[in-house]
């Protein structure tokens, strides 16, 4: 079920741009429209320009018209089981429930699993911003 997603997220991983880190990632979404979205990390000359693969994803997502991440695939050339950085999880967490599962990868498939609140648990949340 879940391999669909590993597979996209590695596709995905191809398309990176990373000539300075050199530190590939790609990252795969399916959304409640059914379809999956990916990205890749995309850095920049002026290194705090860049960002990472998740936000691609969910721009892509957003843009395609999906509304809500129902699960969701990382992977790392480099690091196996490489987790989204705290930055990306909160990015992630506006798009998904607490119970949304990430998938954490390696060259071969899903090696962890992992609920959007194991990972960012209380993540910045307030009524008053709407
Ligand atoms: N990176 C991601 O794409 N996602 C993460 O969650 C961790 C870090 C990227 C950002 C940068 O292009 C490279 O990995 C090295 O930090």
């Amino acid at each position: 079920m879940a391999h669909d997603l590993f597979e996209a997220a590695r596709d995905a991983m191809k398309f990176a741009h990373a000539p300075y880190s050199k530190f590939p990632v790609g990252a795969a979404i399916r959304a409640d429209d059914g379809k999956i979205y990916t990205g890749a990390n995309i850095e920049n000359l002026s290194f705090p320009q860049g960002w990472c693969a998740e936000p691609t994803a969910i721009g892509c997502m957003i843009m395609g018209g999906g509304k809500k991440i129902v699960e969701m695939a990382v992977i790392a050339e480099k690091l196996a089981l490489c987790p989204p950085c705290g930055g990306c999880r909160q990015k992630i967490s506006e798009f998904a429930s607490a119970s949304t599962k990430i998938y954490l990868c390696d060259e071969v498939g899903v090696q962890k699993t992992m609920t959007m609140d194991e990972l960012l648990p209380l993540s910045f949340k307030t009524d008053i911003l709407g």
